[in-house]
């Protein structure tokens, strides 16, 4: 709900339990007045009547205070928007008009000097507490005009109430330890997280979450959060200023690589930059994102996914049509219901040096294409799954040979051939019209139900030779790449869509937007997963989080061996794959690992769309997630080690009716929602690598 005071100068929006205000004051400066729980309307009227900090010399009373911060006059804050002409550096807007439309409400600002019009974009639903924001950025002047510089355009600023001190927490990472969670003091200065690699990256999720005075609890406190919903390059930057207030932007672009010239007539729009505030701490916090993910973000989240078989662990590059109905004949009898082809189907690519580009099925690995392998999953009860990498190149491939001016180059410069690869220019329509009729006529000539999109490296030679402002690729590839997905979704609405990229090296809200589940990371092995999956979980839910069960002894990355309980108990807090080489497991391994997929098929409506409870973090001894949807409650349960003989502790479980009563599926034992709550689960888990999963039914519910 949108309210606009009698003045026509203060907007109120008004969530699920939060509200988020602001004023225009009488000397046209929007000025930010409130994000926290819900107000009225002569709340906020009357925080708009607190005076400004008094002037000083060396401070400006605008910092720390304004909604957009814009490069111009008394203002020392980092600036959501620079632009620049020849001649004139900044701008100054006058407010030019509010327009309310539905849930959004549209603020425009007018600078005469630069002719830019600048339009603030808000959007809140009745039934979350999650703001949509973003900025509209256009050279409204006439030809001949000059173009204007926009150095940098972020999406929004977030400003957070004054308080002592706040915490920070992030999320960080590198290949195969992505998405882990660190918090620490927020200290004066500019912390600045982001990815100048041309897509979101291993190393940060492009997210944080503030809490005043780490006072906040996984279950209780004030939480502010921000996500940016953008797949290239990025930056957040969360400020602590002089004052002690902090202000949070975000938006495309690290730094002046990406920057971007408008010419008249032209405009830009920047992604969206959400934010939420929850009073029920980082869990409170964390449910209300994945709930607006789930209605607002990923495609018909409602449905849940099946489990998936993927071949890159089990086979590498040495793949065959034989091989792969050899593991498509065990997949399906384990209860797989979606079979994926990974890499080394396609041209000559036998190793990571060649084929890259060259979307045919290998004659010599799969003489009949790949249809008759799809048949053969089809006819096993299975979807049919491929992968593919099309922003990418080997310059061994006839795609090279044929384009070697397709690829981001500088003029002059040595290249980089990361993995043996190139990363196509995505900015050239010449480029983006290939890879749709490459792409479309796969989809088109072989039943494939499934793509896993790969990216397997960063740009560094982001160039494009001839081209008057080569800067704009870093923004029209993620633009290109959207629309590449866009269109082949709405031409193959059967076809799901995996994002992958490394591993985790390419998960936003963005990409969540036009995918329905990503590749979490390279690393499956399952005790590592437990840390990546919690922090994953912070702001993004399970029913995008695929996790597959693999080899034991993980040969990929540290020889650890784990039970298949254990691994599987590990895979099935998100979206449950399997990939390991099936052809090497024992009759018992796979009578086991059937029973796994079944329990998991049994409980995955509520893992994948039910409310997420972290019980315990994975610190070493025992971890626990939990997950309830109306009578049904999961808790998957870890211990990493038993120490000194002592049992580890009861799990508390929470999001249970305390005074109902709960039956255990899994011992046929009844329990008091009050004691689960609050004197807790005894888990029985013993020893190292130990894992457990219970059912809990609401007495009485589904009994007759
Ligand atoms: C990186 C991905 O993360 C892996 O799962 C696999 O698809 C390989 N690429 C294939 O090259």
């Amino acid at each position: 709900m949108i309210e606009t005071a009698d003045s026509g100068r203060i907007w109120l929006l008004s969530g699920r339990t939060s509200g988020y205000a602001l004023h225009l004051t009488d000397h046209g400066e929007l000025l930010h007045l409130h994000w926290g729980p819900r107000l009225t309307l002569a709340d906020a009227e009357a925080l708009a009547l607190l005076p400004l900090a008094p002037h000083r010399p060396f401070e400006s009373p605008l910092d720390g205070q304004e909604e957009y911060v814009v490069e111009c006059g008394p203002r020392f804050a980092r600036p959501a928007l620079s632009v620049r002409t020849p001649e004139v550096r900044g701008t100054e807007g006058e407010f030019a008009g509010a327009d309310v439309d539905g849930d959004e409400l549209r603020l425009r600002f007018a600078d005469a000097v630069h002719r830019l019009g600048l339009t603030l974009h808000y959007r809140m639903r009745d039934d979350s507490d999650v703001v949509e924001r973003w900025a509209t950025v256009a050279h409204e002047g006439a030809p001949g005009d000059p173009d204007l510089e926009l150095l940098r355009a972020d999406a929004a600023v977030w400003t957070l109430p004054p308080r002592e001190g706040w915490r920070l927490s992030q999320l960080h990472g590198r290949w195969a330890a992505e998405s882990r969670l660190v918090r620490s003091p927020l200290t004066p200065g500019d912390k600045v997280l982001g990815s100048r690699r041309g897509h979101t990256g291993h190393q940060h999720l492009p997210w944080v979450a503030l809490d005043a005075e780490g006072t906040a609890t996984e279950e209780s406190g004030e939480v502010y959060g921000c996500a940016l919903g953008w797949s290239g390059s990025w930056r957040i930057a969360v400020q602590h200023l002089p004052d002690g207030r902090v202000q949070i932007s975000g938006g495309a672009g690290y730094d002046d690589s990406g920057l971007l010239s408008l010419a008249p007539g032209h405009a830009y729009t920047t992604p969206v930059f959400a934010g939420l505030w929850s009073p029920d701490g980082f869990g409170g916090a964390s449910r209300e994102w994945h709930a607006w993910q789930l209605a607002r973000v990923v495609p018909e989240a409602g449905r849940v996914r099946p489990v998936l078989f993927n071949s890159w662990e089990a086979t590498r590059f040495d793949i065959g049509e034989e091989q792969q109905r050899a593991l498509a004949g065990r997949a399906a009898a384990l209860g797989v219901e979606l079979f994926v082809v990974d890499d080394g189907w396609f041209g000559e690519r036998t190793h990571d040096a060649a084929g890259l580009g060259d979307w045919t099925p290998n004659p010599e690995r799969f003489p009949g294409g790949l249809k008759p392998l799809a048949d053969e999953v089809h006819a096993l009860g299975m979807r049919f799954g491929i992968w593919v990498e099309p922003e990418m190149v080997n310059p061994d491939s006839a795609l090279y040979r044929a384009h070697p001016e397709w690829v981001q180059h500088q003029s002059g410069r040595r290249r980089t051939e990361f993995r043996n690869q190139l990363v196509l220019n995505l900015a050239r329509p010449d480029v983006q019209e290939h890879l749709w009729e490459q792409l479309d006529g796969l989809l088109s000539s072989v039943p494939v139900d499934y793509v896993k999109w790969d990216f397997n490296r960063s740009f560094s030679d982001a160039g494009w030779p001839g081209e008057e402002y080569p800067q704009r690729l870093w923004i029209d590839h993620v633009r290109a790449l959207y629309g590449l997905l866009d269109r082949l979704r709405a031409a193959h609405p059967s076809v799901d869509f995996e994002s992958c990229s490394g591993g985790g090296g390419r998960i936003d809200l963005g990409i969540l937007s036009r995918t329905d589940q990503v590749w979490t990371s390279d690393n499956t092995d399952p005790l590592d997963r437990l840390a990546i999956q919690h922090g994953f979980s912070q702001l993004h839910p399970a029913r995008v989080m695929a996790a597959w069960v693999t080899d034991s002894p993980n040969t990929l990355l540290n020889g650890r061996r784990s039970s298949l309980r254990f691994r599987f108990v590990s895979a099935m807090a998100g979206v449950l794959g399997v990939g390991g080489d099936l052809t090497r497991w024992s009759e018992d391994e796979l009578a086991e690992a059937r029973g796994w997929v079944e329990l998991y098929k049994e409980i995955r409506p509520v893992v994948q769309l039910g409310a997420q409870y972290r019980l315990r973090p994975p610190e070493g001894g025992l971890s626990a997630v939990q997950y309830v949807r109306g009578d049904d409650a999961v808790v998957l349960a870890h211990l990493q080690a038993q120490h000194h003989g002592l049992r580890p502790p009861a799990l508390r479980l929470r999001g249970l009716d305390p005074a109902a009563a709960y039956r255990c599926l899994d011992t046929g034992a009844v329990h008091r929602g009050a004691v689960l709550l609050h004197r807790g689960l005894d888990t029985g888990l013993v020893g190292d690598l130990d894992a457990a999963v219970f059912r809990f039914r609401r007495a009485g519910a589904g009994e007759g």
